[in-house]
């Protein structure tokens, strides 16, 4: 079997992963030859030409070191504060300056400039998300000619907030330079289509003005999942049980509600606990008797919206506090820190619902972990925004607009009033979708679409054929 190449920017290290990339990687790696590729955390005066390999808990990692000027104008600029907010509907929120892009160019550069030394001609390279989408340009403009396949973590935009990304059509064209491209959603297949066929140009005899060839490129929603017997297996584990009894002895009987999101804009944080606040508001009865727990581990913090997104959570959840608690009952706690999978796990299970209302999402991993977690005999109910990738699996979950808050409000007490059965029965079919949709079953699904021997249909595997 050939090696397997990942490449993504951040590579899997020895301190809590933030984000749910690194986690559903690592499996499908360790169990194939091959090595991770990415940057490695460091910044230095100047950039470094040749991969440092590492053994991270068995796994073989090569990385690089990028300047400090490159990481940000990549990372922090093109990255993070075009390509993130765009991507996310939120152009509000965007710095559309075009010079980042000569950074974000150059940093893909490197990548390739490293990476093509390491490589044999028949290993298979999966690129990971928006922070290396010309990566495949790059390593073929050097030669390489092996199977490259793309995934985006994050939804494709619609073609409005892709015309707003400066060099839209140098990246459309970087993505058609790969065999394979999986997303999330048929949400994004769909979006992407739509963006390619508005991108075709007529003439003046009316002839379309072939722009892209994606000929050689197939384009398929592959949605994620998590690792369902893992999760269920941690949710009861001693590691997890330790944080658990503490929280039982907290909670004293009172209902969990439970969020659980890096820090960021795109999660709907402050809408969510304007949510619980509308829920507190409206019933005197559940005064007391519920709590909610908000995990939050910062994310980009150098970047100003995310500044600002954790100032207007801080003083939500203050408002929240000032208006509902007592000396011997607060209604919210709200952590912003990580916290390792077990422990996560515990908390799921503990939770009597699971709140995960993003205002847009790629597919949410903790709706799966959430589902995976729970006790079939008393199982919790999860709250999912529409906006979620993971809206299209999960349709018995309670799903709801999470810029309505009054709506959010009212599916809060619904779940909380949820009679055991029906909270059994919505959960077999929620547990039965997390388990179709494994982590395991989808790298496997997509290794085998981009594998070489089912590689190269004949035909065009989409009918989107722009000569440029
Ligand atoms: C999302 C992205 C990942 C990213 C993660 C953490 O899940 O899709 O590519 O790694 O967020 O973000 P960070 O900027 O800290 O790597």
């Amino acid at each position: 079997m050939s090696r397997l190449i990942v490449v993504s920017n951040r590579t899997p290290g020895k301190t809590v992963a933030a984000g749910g990339l690194a986690v559903a990687l690592r499996k499908t790696l360790s169990e194939r030859e091959g090595f991770w590729f990415g940057w490695s955390g460091k910044l230095t005066d100047s950039p470094s030409v040749q991969a440092r390999f590492e053994d991270v808990e068995g796994l073989s990692v090569a990385t690089i070191d990028l300047t400090r000027d490159d990481h940000q104008a990549y990372y922090a600029g093109f990255s993070n504060s075009i390509l993130w907010p765009s991507f996310h509907l939120r152009l509000d929120l965007a710095h559309i300056d075009s010079t980042w892009y000569e950074g974000y160019r150059r940093v893909n550069q490197q990548f390739a400039q490293a990476l093509l030394p390491l490589l044999k001609p028949d290993d298979v390279i999966w690129v990971h998300d928006y922070h290396l989408i010309p990566l495949a340009s790059e390593l073929r403009s050097l030669g390489a000619t092996n199977r490259m396949g793309f995934y985006l973590h994050i939804p494709f935009p619609t073609a409005d907030a892709l015309y707003a990304i400066p060099h839209h059509l140098d990246l459309m064209r970087d993505v058609s330079r790969y065999d394979l491209v999986g997303m999330q959603a048929n949400r994004d297949v769909a979006a992407f289509t739509e963006a390619v066929e508005n991108m075709t140009h007529t003439n003046l005899a009316g002839d379309p003005l072939q722009l892209f060839d994606f000929a050689r490129t197939e384009v398929a929603a592959f949605p994620i999942g998590s690792d369902p017997g893992a999760f269920s297996r941690m949710s009861v584990s001693s590691a997890a049980s330790k944080m658990v009894k503490r929280m039982e002895r907290v909670l004293a009987g009172q209902q969990l509600i439970l969020g659980v999101d890096r820090l960021d804009y795109s999660k709907g944080l402050p809408q969510r606990v304007e949510a619980y606040e509308k829920l507190l508001e409206n019933n005197n009865d559940l005064r007391r008797r519920v709590h909610m727990l908000q995990i939050a581990p910062p994310s980009r913090d150098t970047i100003k919206e995310y500044q600002e997104t954790s100032d207007a959570l801080d003083a939500i959840c203050g408002r929240v506090m000032g208006r509902f608690a007592d000396p011997d009952w607060a209604p919210i706690t709200y952590v912003k820190r990580a916290y390792g999978q077990a422990t996560l796990a515990g908390f799921y299970r503990m939770a009597r619902v699971g709140l995960v209302t993003p205002l847009r999402d790629g597919m949410n991993l903790v709706a799966h972990e959430f589902i995976s977690s729970q006790n079939p005999a008393d199982p919790g109910v999860l709250v999912l925004s529409r906006f979620a990738g993971a809206a299209e699996i999960f349709e018995d979950a309670i799903l709801v607009n999470p810029f309505d808050t009054d709506e959010t409000a009212a599916a809060l007490r619904l779940a909380l009033v949820m009679p055991l059965e029906e909270r059994k029965a919505r959960w077999r079919t929620l547990m039965a979708a997390a388990e179709k949709h494994n982590v395991d079953d989808w790298s496997k699904g997509f290794l085998h679409r981009l594998s070489p021997v089912v590689a190269a249909p004949s035909q065009p595997a989409r009918d989107i054929i722009y000569l440029g």
